[in-house]
């Protein structure tokens, strides 16, 4: 990936998405929002993370995981032996989401733009942090969801005649941020990706 120039047709049309994220208006959380969160990184990334929607400090800095979950993001993408750079980060929602809670509805007014990212971009990898993520990645792909305790770190495999990807559902980081256990549990996971990813 390093090197190589970024393929200039697909960072035209992921901009394009992004500007119309950013003019959105189909939910009520564009009147409270700050910055919307298109997503971050590169149109050519072999892995995507998805998260559940921006918080605070995503909210103020328009991009995603800059607060604390996207620090112990940061060491997590380390323990996985990716960069940051190498990677496409976005969200279900878009939009500051100030209790973490979207509604059915936002989730399929907002799900349009994460399709369109997922079908542009053809990751090889897509991570899901956390149920919200997961939940709508299977239900999309018709997996069968089961509770994060029992799937977070199982690699799965997709393939439709679109898209070839390797389905990876994780804890999301802010869940584990007070919880030991969790943390172990994520860190261990996070490793295992070590050469897979
Ligand atoms: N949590 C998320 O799910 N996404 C972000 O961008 C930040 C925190």
């Amino acid at each position: 990936m390093q090197g190589m120039k970024p393929n200039f047709e697909k960072v035209l049309k992921l901009k394009k998405i992004e500007e119309e994220i950013k003019r959105c208006e189909k939910c009520s959380l564009s009147k409270t929002r700050k910055l919307p969160v298109p997503g971050d990184g590169n149109v050519d990334a072999k892995v995507m993370l998805i998260g559940l929607g921006p918080g605070y400090h995503e909210n103020l800095q328009g991009k995603p995981f800059v607060g604390k979950s996207g620090k112990f993001l940061d060491e997590l993408l380390e323990l996985g032996g990716v960069r940051r750079e190498e990677v496409y980060i976005t969200n279900v929602i878009k939009c500051y989401l100030p209790n973490n809670n979207p509604t059915q509805d936002q989730i399929n007014l907002c799900s349009n733009y994460l399709d369109k990212q997922i079908e542009l971009i053809k990751p090889r990898v897509i991570l899901t942090l956390g149920n919200i993520a997961t939940s709508y990645i299977f239900r999309k792909f018709n997996f069968k969801l089961e509770p994060m305790g029992k799937i977070h770190g199982k690699i799965l495999q997709l393939s439709t005649l679109l898209l070839q990807a390797k389905i990876i559902p994780m804890y999301h980081p802010a869940s584990a941020l007070y919880d030991p256990g969790l943390k172990k549990s994520l860190r261990t996971d996070w490793e295992s990706l070590k050469g897979v990813i």
